[in-house]
């Protein structure tokens, strides 16, 4: 028994060096192995969200130094069919956001995994979830190949480049 507070006082002491903001428990009747689980557990649910990278299958884009035509020219068609019933080309908000200046707000990463991941970007990033509340629509996810979204993506590369 004298050896459980013993060891009780111990984790107290060790826990209260690595979680500064807690005070350590010093009811020793309070199970140790409790105490241990909620330690582990908080740096697990810290799962990592990268909000600059967003999520999804798009985790390293390399950008060409020049645009591709034949690329934005296939960007502009899916963008007529699927997207410009919500999308404007300026920074006017329609349904969504005005498209201006996107590709210098977000990385590539970002905007092809909101465009095919759409869902779970909504539900876990914050700026989705701003705009959501701006927008009061969900957008709902447009079934792009991974090809479409690269194309749509060199047209708002397209869309932004200074003329
Ligand atoms: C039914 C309307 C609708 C359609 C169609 C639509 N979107 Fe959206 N989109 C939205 C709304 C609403 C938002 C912002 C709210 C949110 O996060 O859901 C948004 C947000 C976005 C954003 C983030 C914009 C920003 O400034 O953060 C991108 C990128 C985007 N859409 C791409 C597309 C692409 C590409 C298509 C076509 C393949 C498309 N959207 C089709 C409604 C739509």
């Amino acid at each position: 028994m004298k050896k459980y507070v013993y060891t009780a006082v111990l984790l107290g002491l060790t826990w209260a060096c690595s979680n500064n903001s807690q005070p350590p428990k010093e009811d020793s009747s309070a199970p140790v192995v409790e105490d241990n689980s909620l330690a582990n557990s908080t740096s697990a649910s810290a799962a990592a969200y990268d909000s600059i990278k967003g999520a999804g299958k798009f985790t390293n884009v390399e950008l060409s130094a020049t645009l591709d035509q034949k690329s934005v020219a296939a960007g502009k068609t899916v963008y007529d069919l699927k997207c410009a019933a919500c999308h404007k080309l300026t920074d006017e908000k329609l349904v969504g956001p005005g498209w201006k200046g996107i590709t210098k707000r977000k990385s590539p990463e970002w905007i092809m995994n909101f465009v095919t991941n759409t869902d779970e970007m909504i539900d876990k990033d914050p700026h989705a979830q701003a705009m959501l509340a701006v927008c009061m629509v969900r957008m709902p996810n447009q079934h792009l190949t991974d090809e479409e979204t690269k194309d749509v993506f060199e047209f708002m590369r397209n869309n932004d480049s200074s003329k």
